[in-house]
C-alpha cells in the first residue's frame, strides 16, 4: 500500500486504518475472544496497514489493551491514535460522559499509556467537544503531555470547522477525525476544506456506514443485534436504501465486494487521508486492503457523485 503523509506531520500512514472499536466488545459490540482480536491485528499489520485507531472507551480499556498486546513485536512499525474525553462511571452505555479537562487527561494519557504498553503516543485526538471545559485549557493540556514526550501529535475527534478554529488559537491541531461516507458527506460543506486548506490530516470514520455500504443486507445487519450498529440503522432513510443499489450497480463494474468499492472511492476523495475499517473478520481486513488497489475510472466517480450528491 502507498504510503501518504499525514497533514504536515512527521508521520506516515498507510490510507487504510485498522479500526479497533469493534474489536473492544461490550457494551457497543459483542466480546470477541483476545486470542482472535491478536490474530486479526497481527494480520492487518502482515497485510501492509501500519495505522491503527483505538480509545479508552472502547470496550472499557479492552480494546487498547488488546492492541497493546498485538502491536508490541511491531510497536516501532505502527503508528498509534487513542483519544481522550469520554469517561466512564461503570461499565454501562449510560454511565459514559465527557470530560476534556486538564485534570481528566493528565489521568487518561497514562492510563492509556500503560493500556497501550507504549510509552508515547503518536496521534491523541480529544473523542468529542466537551462544552464544559474551556477549549484552552484542553489544548493546552494536550501541549503540555506533548512537551513532556508523551504523545507525538494531537488532534480532534467530531468537532465542527468553527470548534477547529477555535482550539487552533491555543495550539497545533494536526488531525481531525470525522465520520465520512458516500451516505454522509457532511464534512465536505466547511471541514474538509478547512483541513486542505491547514494541512489537517482527516482519518474518515464509519466508511462502510457500520456495515451498510456492504454485501451484508440490513436484515443480516438487524440480526446482529449490536448497539452501535443498530444506532445507525435507526436513522437509515429510503432514499439511503435507494442510493446503495444504486451503487451497487457502478460497483459491478469492479469485480471485487461493495466493501472494497466504497473504501477504494473513500480514500480516494480529496482530503481524506485515511478511511478507518473496523471489524471482526480477517476476509473483511483482507477487503479493505484490496481497495488500496482499485482505482475508479472518472466515468464511474462521476456516476457516484451523480448518486450520493453532495459536491
Ligand atoms: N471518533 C469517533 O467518534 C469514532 C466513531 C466511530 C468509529 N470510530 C473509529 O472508526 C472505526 C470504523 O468505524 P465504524 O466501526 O463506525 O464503521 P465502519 O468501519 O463503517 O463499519 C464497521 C462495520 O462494517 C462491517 N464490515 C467491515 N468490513 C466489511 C466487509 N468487507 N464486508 C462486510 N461488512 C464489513 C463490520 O462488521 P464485521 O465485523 O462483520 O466485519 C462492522 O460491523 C472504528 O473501529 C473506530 O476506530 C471513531
Amino acid at each position: 500500500m502507498k504510503i501518504r503523509q499525514f497533514g504536515d506531520t512527521g508521520l506516515f500512514i498507510t490510507p487504510i486504518t485498522f479500526g479497533a472499536w469493534e474489536i473492544g466488545g461490550q457494551p457497543f459490540y459483542k466480546d470477541m475472544p483476545e486470542y482472535d482480536s491478536i490474530a486479526l491485528i497481527t494480520e492487518a499489520f502482515e497485510l501492509g496497514i501500519n495505522f491503527f485507531d483505538t480509545a479508552p472507551v472502547y470496550g472499557f480499556g479492552q480494546s487498547e489493551r488488546v492492541l497493546g498486546k498485538a502491536i508490541k513485536r511491531f510497536r516501532d512499525k505502527v503508528v498509534i491514535s487513542t483519544k481522550c474525553g469520554l469517561r466512564w462511571k461503570d461499565n454501562s452505555l449510560a454511565a459514559i460522559y465527557k470530560d476534556a479537562s486538564k485534570k481528566s487527561i493528565l489521568q487518561e494519557i497514562d492510563d492509556s499509556r500503560k493500556r497501550l504498553d507504549t510509552d508515547v503516543i503518536d496521534l491523541y485526538l480529544v473523542h468529542w467537544p466537551d462544552v464544559n471545559t474551556p477549549i484552552g485549557q484542553t489544548i493546552e493540556t494536550l501541549e503540555t503531555i506533548r512537551d513532556q514526550g508523551k504523545i507525538k501529535y494531537y488532534g480532534l475527534s467530531n468537532f465542527s470547522t468553527q470548534q477547529i478554529d477555535q482550539a487552533a488559537l491555543y495550539g497545533s491541531i494536526s488531525a481531525l477525525q470525522s465520520p465520512y461516507s458516500m451516505l454522509n458527506l457532511k464534512i465536505e460543506n466547511s471541514e474538509l476544506p478547512y483541513c486542505i486548506d491547514n494541512r489537517i490530516g482527516v482519518q474518515a470514520y464509519s466508511p462502510l456506514h457500520r456495515g451498510v455500504l456492504t454485501d451484508k443486507t440490513i436484515d443480516q445487519l438487524r440480526d446482529s443485534a449490536e448497539p452501535a450498529i443498530n444506532w445507525i440503522l435507526d436513522s437509515m432513510t429510503e432514499q439511503q436504501g435507494r442510493k446503495v443499489l444504486g451503487l451497487k450497480e457502478i460497483s459491478r463494474h469492479y469485480g471485487c465486494p461493495f466493501a472494497s468499492f466504497v473504501t477504494a472511492w473513500t480514500i480516494a476523495s480529496p482530503g481524506i487521508t485515511t478511511a478507518i475499517i473496523g471489524t471482526t473478520k480477517p476476509q473483511h481486513i483482507r477487503e479493505a486492503v484490496a481497495a488500496a488497489s482499485i482505482v475508479l475510472s472518472a466515468d464511474d466517480t462521476l456516476a457516484v457523485r451523480n448518486i450520493i450528491g453532495g459536491s
